[in-house]
């Protein structure tokens, strides 16, 4: 047997180490999770329910039924006030769905996209899947915060490169693009005939804002732009496999057309609980909002009692990404920082070179854990002399 050289270059993600060790302790703390500990709210529940028993129990259109894609439509207009129209839109399993699709559409065999980085690791494993190279622009720090480096993303760029890969606000590093950051990339975009996937995921979870700003606001031309978007981290329905896509028409046609022949369309009863979520969520989506804020004070107030760190502001997301001076191997650290005291963080290398010697701390958890979890942190750095 002989698997097929795409597949191979799928590495296990260094977190996995980190996760089994925890997994293995009765009472882990576990901070390294891309999600939040509270349940999807019971109103959302209610309506997967009550869609099941009503009959929303069979194939949908592969693209989603078309109540949820107006509905979509509906929240993007009445968000970043540009109108999207339904096929302009797809429903997904889930924004991973979203993403691979988009990355299989466009970057093939010989080809490269350039992935603003450090991040999630599903977009480079999307491209070496797809046959496809994947490059990194970094981030840079300047006072204080993460800011777009264009040099880096134009030095990355060749004839091969068919996509930039963009997400904001950004896992892990809380990093929020402005407006003129959006722009430069647009424009960037235009020259090099490359399409942008933008991946908003988190666009709800921004503080001293209501809302990260879209690329769809600044990129007029829609074949240029895909924007991916979930349910999963602003209703927390991480389970529920449920998310978008929005990008031309053209564009969408060729997503679903081949969805048909891999997932096929998102569950019917959730695509049902998400009309919901979209039409009466906005009270729990605030609410959430503000359970977020007080823990990412809580955790920067932490975190700066800790010898060794520096900690970028934290804009959006619910991570923190402190650089670490004691975890410049960031997997060796938080194994030995999980066996000693059970407290699970993710090493900064499961989002690409760029993020090693940092450390990811999801602060989706309640305040007691949260108090522990880095209170045995702070211990563990201050007597190991880590
Ligand atoms: C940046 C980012 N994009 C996309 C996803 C995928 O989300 P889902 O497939 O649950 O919608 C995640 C999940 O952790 C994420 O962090």
């Amino acid at each position: 047997m002989r698997f097929t050289r795409e597949l191979a270059s799928v590495a296990e993600s260094p977190m996995v180490q980190i996760a089994t060790i925890a997994e293995s302790m009765p009472d882990s703390l576990k901070l390294c999770y891309g999600e939040s500990d509270l349940p999807t709210p019971a109103f959302i529940c209610r309506a997967m329910d009550d869609a099941a028993r009503a009959g929303h129990t069979f194939y949908t259109h592969t693209a989603g039924c078309g109540e949820l894609r107006a509905a979509i439509a509906d929240q993007i207009h009445q968000l970043h006030q540009v109108r999207y129209e339904v096929p302009e839109i797809m429903a997904t399993v889930g924004g991973s769905m979203a993403i691979y699709a988009a990355i299989r559409a466009l970057v093939g065999r010989g080809d490269n996209a350039v992935i603003v980085s450090p991040a999630y690791a599903i977009y480079s494993n999307s491209i070496l899947m797809a046959g496809g190279e994947p490059r990194f622009a970094s981030l840079a720090l300047a006072g204080g915060r993460f800011v777009l480096d264009m040099d880096r993303v134009r030095d990355a760029i060749d004839a091969n490169t068919r996509m930039l890969i963009v997400n904001s606000p950004s896992n892990p590093t809380g990093w929020v693009m402005t407006e003129a950051e959006q722009r430069a990339l647009a424009e960037l975009a235009e020259r090099h005939d490359l399409v942008i996937l933008s991946d908003e995921v988190y666009e709800r979870l921004v503080y001293g804002a209501q809302l990260a700003p879209s690329l769809a606001g600044v990129v007029e031309n829609r074949d240029r732009l895909i924007v991916v978007n979930s349910f999963s981290k602003t209703y927390n329905m991480t389970g529920w496999r449920l998310g978008w896509a929005q990008s031309s028409e053209r564009t969408i046609k060729t997503l679903y057309r081949a969805v048909e022949f891999m997932t096929s369309n998102p569950a019917a009863m959730v695509q049902q609980a998400g009309i919901v979520a979209l039409r009466d969520g906005e009270g729990y989506v605030a609410g959430l909002r503000a359970h977020y804020d007080a823990r990412r004070q809580q955790v920067a107030a932490a975190l700066a009692s800790i010898p060794g760190i520096t900690l970028p502001e934290m804009q959006g997301t619910f991570f923190a990404f402190p650089k670490c001076r004691f975890a410049t191997d960031s997997t060796a650290f938080t194994a030995a920082l999980v066996q000693a005291t059970g407290v699970a963080l993710a090493p900064g290398l499961a989002f690409g070179g760029d993020g090693e010697g940092y450390i990811r701390v999801c602060f989706a958890s309640t305040e007691a854990t949260l108090t522990t979890a880095l209170a045995r942190f702070r211990k563990f750095v201050i007597e190991t002399g880590a």
